[in-house]
């Protein structure tokens, strides 16, 4: 799916208002490609006031959203060691009602949990305001909202 930024936000904010917990979402892509954008409006959907800063120095931040749920959002961008994650307390990661977004994944290598969404996305060669967005699952997450039918869909 080819999505414009007001599209992917849409996508985002139905993810963050329609999504059960606990889920996990990784988020991957190069710099720029629209991680933080998808990750911002998921937590708006689910409710978050603030407006969500970078976690890029602090790899981990957490935010109430509404219905007693939370939204964690990490960026192991910057991540040396599984050490680190620990101390993040990785392991307590995706119980509960978090809605928990990971940056990076692909840093936390074989540490993610078992159950799990990746969204991929990357800038389409001649596009710099379109991502190409996919979604996969590992193992069995709860379901996420349907991707928008089109670039100015609902
Ligand atoms: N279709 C699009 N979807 C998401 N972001 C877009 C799109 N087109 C342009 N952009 C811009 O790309 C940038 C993405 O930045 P960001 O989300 O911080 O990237 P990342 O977290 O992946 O490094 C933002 O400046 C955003 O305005
Ligand atoms: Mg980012």
């Amino acid at each position: 799916m080819r999505l414009d930024e007001a599209s992917l936000t849409r996508w985002g904010k139905r993810i963050g208002a329609t999504t059960t917990t606990p889920v996990v979402i990784g988020l991957r892509g190069q710099l720029g490609a629209g991680k933080s954008v998808l990750a911002r409006a998921i937590g708006e959907g689910a409710g978050v006031t603030v407006s969500m800063p970078s976690p890029s120095y602090n790899l981990l931040l957490r935010h109430p959203a509404d219905m007693g749920r939370e939204v964690v959002h990490l960026d192991l961008y910057r991540i040396e060691s599984s050490d680190e994650l620990w101390e993040l307390g990785w392991e307590q990661l995706g119980l509960n009602h978090e809605i928990v977004l990971v940056e990076w994944p692909e840093r936390a290598e074989g540490l993610m949990p078992a159950h799990y969404w990746v969204i991929d996305l990357s800038v389409p060669v001649g596009h710099p305001d379109l991502r190409d967005v996919g979604a996969e699952r590992v193992g069995a997450p709860p379901d996420l909202a349907a991707f928008p039918m089109s670039l100015s869909g609902s």
